[in-house]
């Protein structure tokens, strides 16, 4: 299967990856994909004016803005355009979120956040604190660091209205399974908020397969611009109040949970994302598949073939080092992880570690990644987090290869 996998063919869409360096801070952001940065461009220099005028040009630009929705809708399969909630990052879309449900909370209800979580999906919680909320912790088990049923069972009861979870940890790269977690919260009458952010570069997205009722991710680190998505079930983001102006009605969907409306030419340049990745089905797949959410479904098995082959040379070598600690699961297995890989090493800060790969045009990060509540519960915070090494399909085997004589000769 890896053999399959067409990297030249993959990487030759991304201008940047011409150069010397090897990026493994994808988790951090990624390259962005040409088709999509030529679609900003397109829309700046040829659509750039208002929507929703009655001239050619002004037409032209409402389509294209209104395309994102469209395509972005079928691409995560959600019911309708209608449930696409764009807006500039996924911290900002959880804060707007939060703050059009604090009429649906009442004094007493309990909201659910989990502390592997980025602050993005836990703040905006604890701030309806104010209100009269209860907000607990979902603990990961600190020896597997994985996020267990059982304890979120011990955590609801009918008080609990909202449970918000990552799918994936930016630090521990552990895939949780969303479906599970979302079925169960559902049987207890309560509603789940998603973090996608570090799911979403790796894996096909599908909305409805799973049922989550939010569901956000950044589209910076899936190829695009800096812009982000939300999902949310159109029957409950109909009942939420809007945040826009008095006058945006409560049915106007999903413009009423967008102040200010949307960034015209990043919203277009975000479908530029979804070209790049027909073009690579096209080049893998001979058979005519017209529908977006199964060719990206067919395009994310590849990629997650590759990543796992990509991945395990270096777990292997993770695993082997008797000084270093990995943080998150110890597998290469695509179906528990994604290949966002963090560790420690003893007596050694993780600090240091990246500022002796930097010369050799590698670039790695260290620290807590925003995830400061999980370093902290880890009791990793004082040798300054972990070290991160975050990969994605257009990353290679020769790259890794090259990372981890770098790291076998420093660590
Ligand atoms: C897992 C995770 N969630 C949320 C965020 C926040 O995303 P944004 O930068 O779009 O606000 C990040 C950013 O690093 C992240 O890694």
């Amino acid at each position: 299967m890896f053999d399959k996998f067409n990297v030249d063919f993959v990487r030759a869409n991304f201008p940047a990856l011409k150069g010397d360096w090897a990026y493994f801070d994808n988790a951090g952001g990624t390259q962005i994909a040409e088709q999509s940065a030529s679609k900003i461009t397109d829309y700046l220099l040829n659509t750039n004016v208002q929507l929703g005028a009655s001239y050619e040009i002004s037409q032209l630009s409402t389509e294209k803005v209104a395309l994102a929705n469209v395509l972005w809708a079928e691409a995560i399969n959600a019911k309708s355009p209608r449930e696409i909630v764009l807006g500039s990052s996924t911290t900002a879309l959880l804060q707007n979120l939060a703050r059009a449900l604090t009429n649906y909370f009442k004094p007493g209800d309990e909201i659910i956040v989990s502390n592997s979580d980025h602050e993005a999906n836990i703040g905006p919680w604890l701030s309806l604190h104010e209100k009269g909320v209860k907000v607990k912790f979902w603990h990961i088990n600190n020896e597997n660091y994985r996020l267990e049923l059982d304890t979120l069972n011990e955590l609801m009861n009918e008080n609990t209205k909202l449970v918000a979870f990552t799918h994936t940890s930016n630090i521990l790269g552990t895939i949780n399974p969303v479906k599970e977690i979302a079925e169960f919260v559902h049987s207890k009458n309560a509603m789940v908020c998603v973090d996608g952010v570090a799911y979403a570069p790796h894996r096909h997205i599908d909305v409805k397969g799973w049922d989550v009722d939010f569901y956000a991710f950044s589209l910076y680190k899936v190829y695009g611009p800096h812009y982000s998505l939300l999902y949310g079930k159109e029957s409950i983001l109909k009942e939420l109040s809007g945040i826009n102006h008095f006058f945006i009605g409560k049915e106007e969907l999903p413009y009423k949970l967008q102040p200010g409306n949307v960034n015209f030419e990043l919203a277009y340049g975000s479908t530029g994302i979804l070209d790049y990745f027909n073009s690579v089905y096209n080049e893998h797949f001979s058979e005519k598949n017209t529908i977006l959410n199964s060719r990206l479904e067919k395009v994310f098995q590849l990629i997650a073939d590759h990543e796992e082959e990509i991945v395990r040379p270096l777990m292997d070598f993770l695993n082997y080092k008797s000084n270093i600690k990995i943080i998150g699961e110890k597998t290469s297995d695509k179906n528990l992880r994604v290949p966002t890989v963090s560790f420690i090493v003893k007596g050694r800060k993780s600090s240091e570690i990246p500022l002796l790969v930097d010369p050799h045009k590698i670039g790695i990060r260290w620290g807590d990644f925003y995830a400061r509540r999980l370093i902290e519960s880890l009791n990793i915070s004082d040798i300054d987090g972990v070290v991160r090494i975050s990969m994605v399909h257009y990353n290679t085997k020769s790259e890794v290869e090259k990372l981890i004589g770098v790291l076998d000769k420093i660590i």
